[in-house]
């Protein structure tokens, strides 16, 4: 099979299309022929090492797991003797978080992985770029009890985390406020937003308002500022704190307002409650680019340069 392999920590060009053998699937596991695939901050985070200690976790020159990407949408072609939920022929979703694996046609994942059947309304390449934002933004937003009546910030509107994160948001009642660049705007709207700032005007400096909740999901906006709109008792998430933000969220935690940090967690239960909200019509994806697998070292350019809408979707199949 075709995959791609991150030779070395690195640019974009450190990805190298290989020939592989297709794996084989364990009792417990199914064998998944991707469709699409997407290109996440994560793979990027993995591919440059950054931060360094990337290195520590994932292999001191390279990283170990040397297929990079992380969510998958694909059709079912073989399953395990002890496998009972998945049949041949089902089309599914989902992720494989930090094992990586799915830059490839093919991928074994176990049964009980963070997977769940693919929305019918949803193609592959839509499917694809759904569990890297949702499953993050669900499990902050989540741990922060945002609920009916309250009003929440979210600074890196438009980005997959952030434009997953306006949508849950406006589905758990919430009041949002959307902070992303002028050209989004109307983006953020459309998804439900129901204020939006953009950060490069004055409008975000002249914002006195304090939120119930405020979401920093890019680590782009200083500590002081997104602690300042936290009303007393609301409480700060940093869906992207560095080691220095992480050490002020501990002390901060004295100030009566509550710093949330860490790492993300998934599970089959939120991919199955996703492809709910999918079905319902309560969660849309946002798609801004589509690459082929033999384009990946342009996909993780254009990622690179810090500035896509929503996600970008790899096509392992076209
Ligand atoms: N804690 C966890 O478990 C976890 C899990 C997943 C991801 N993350 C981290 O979360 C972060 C965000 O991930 P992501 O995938 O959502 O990122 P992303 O999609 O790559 O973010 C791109 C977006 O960031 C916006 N942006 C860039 N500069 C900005 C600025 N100065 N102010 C406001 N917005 C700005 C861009 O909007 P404009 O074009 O309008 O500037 C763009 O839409 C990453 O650092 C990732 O590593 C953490």
């Amino acid at each position: 099979m075709k995959a791609v392999q991150c030779t070395k920590y690195g640019a974009p060009e450190v990805l190298k299309l290989i020939e592989m053998e297709i794996p084989v699937p364990k009792e417990d596991e199914l064998l998944v022929r991707i469709h699409a695939t997407a290109v996440n901050s994560g793979d990027v985070r993995i591919r440059k090492a950054d931060p360094w200690a990337v290195r520590l976790f994932f292999g001191f020159k390279r990283p170990k797991q040397a297929v990079l990407g992380g969510v998958f949408s694909g059709e079912v072609m073989a399953v395990g003797t002890s496998v009972k939920n998945y049949r041949v022929g089902d089309c599914v979703f989902g992720t494989t978080g930090m094992t990586f694996g799915t830059y490839a046609e093919y991928r074994s994942v176990k049964e009980t992985a963070a997977i769940a059947l693919k929305p019918e309304s949803l193609s592959h390449t839509e499917a694809a770029i759904i569990p890297f934002g949702a499953l993050t933004a669900l499990h902050f937003i989540r741990k922060a009890k945002v609920g009916s009546g309250q009003k929440v910030l979210i600074y890196g509107a438009s980005g997959a985390v952030g434009s997953a994160a306006v949508q849950l948001v406006k589905y758990y009642g919430a009041e949002v406020t959307a902070v992303c660049s002028g050209r989004n705007r109307e983006l953020m709207h459309r998804i439900g937003a129901d204020q939006v700032l953009n950060y490069q005007s004055e409008e975000l400096a002249l914002n006195r308002e304090k939120y119930d909740v405020v979401y920093e999901t890019v680590n782009k906006w200083s500590y002081a500022e997104s602690l300042k709109h936290v009303r007393k008792g609301g409480t700060l998430i940093l869906g992207a704190a560095d080691f220095s933000k992480m050490i002020l969220a501990g002390v901060s935690n004295l100030s009566g307002k509550k710093v949330l940090t860490g790492v993300s967690k998934e599970s089959a239960l939120e991919m199955k409650w996703m492809k709910e909200l999918i079905d319902e019509g309560q969660f849309t994806p946002v798609l801004d680019r589509v690459f082929s697998l033999d384009e990946i070292v342009e996909a993780h350019q254009y990622v690179d340069a810090g500035h896509k809408r929503g996600n970008v979707a790899v096509q392992v199949i076209r």
